[in-house]
């Protein structure tokens, strides 16, 4: 697919028909998580591949999003081997494994799976449910699945705002 094509279609589905997620598509979307840049080249991230009964039970027990997707990648990084930028306050996990997630999100779309970027959960609370090891953060979920038949983007997903507001040139 057209990269323009992937950017401007690909929407948050939140109607998934259950349908599984083909192993190969499964491969295609975490290479491209593997590919993503990261602060030193650290790659601090860790994918979880969730779609037994027991972990995506768990998944929701801590948020009513997954919409009946068959799997759910829970994307984390270790917070003990990131980068701290100068000034101390900042590190790199988050924007690391955002980066990572937004590649998978799209390398979805391309591949012919639909998802949905989840945050409406209490990442601690997850993280002890899946018994992660202690020094990895949750950053998000990503439902993963076929959109159920009729599915349309939600009517927000047109509505961006115009680059004048976004964007100054100085
Ligand atoms: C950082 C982030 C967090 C989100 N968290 C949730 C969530 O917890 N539950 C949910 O249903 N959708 C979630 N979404 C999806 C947004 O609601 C959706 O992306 C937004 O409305 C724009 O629609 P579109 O992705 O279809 O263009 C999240 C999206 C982003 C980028």
């Amino acid at each position: 697919m057209e990269f323009s094509e992937v950017i401007r279609n690909r929407y948050s589905c939140k109607n998934f028909s259950g349908k599984e997620v083909e192993k190969e598509k499964l491969d295609q979307i975490l290479e491209a998580g593997r590919l993503a840049p990261t602060a030193k080249n650290l790659q601090e991230q860790h994918i979880y591949v969730v779609q037994s009964e027991k972990g995506l039970a768990a998944i929701d027990k801590v948020t009513p999003c997954r919409y009946h997707a068959p799997m759910v990648l829970v994307v984390a990084y270790n917070k003990n081997n990131v980068f701290t930028y100068p000034g101390g306050k900042r590190d790199s996990g988050i924007e690391d494994a955002s980066i990572v997630a937004t590649h998978m999100m799209l390398a979805a779309y391309n591949a012919g799976v639909d998802s949905c970027w989840i945050n409406f959960f209490d990442p601690e609370e997850l993280a002890r449910a899946l018994d992660l090891p202690e020094e990895e953060e949750i950053l998000m979920l990503l439902d993963l699945g076929i959109a159920a038949e009729g599915t349309e983007a939600l009517p927000n997903h047109s509505s961006r705002k115009e680059l004048a507001e976004t964007v100054t040139y100085l």
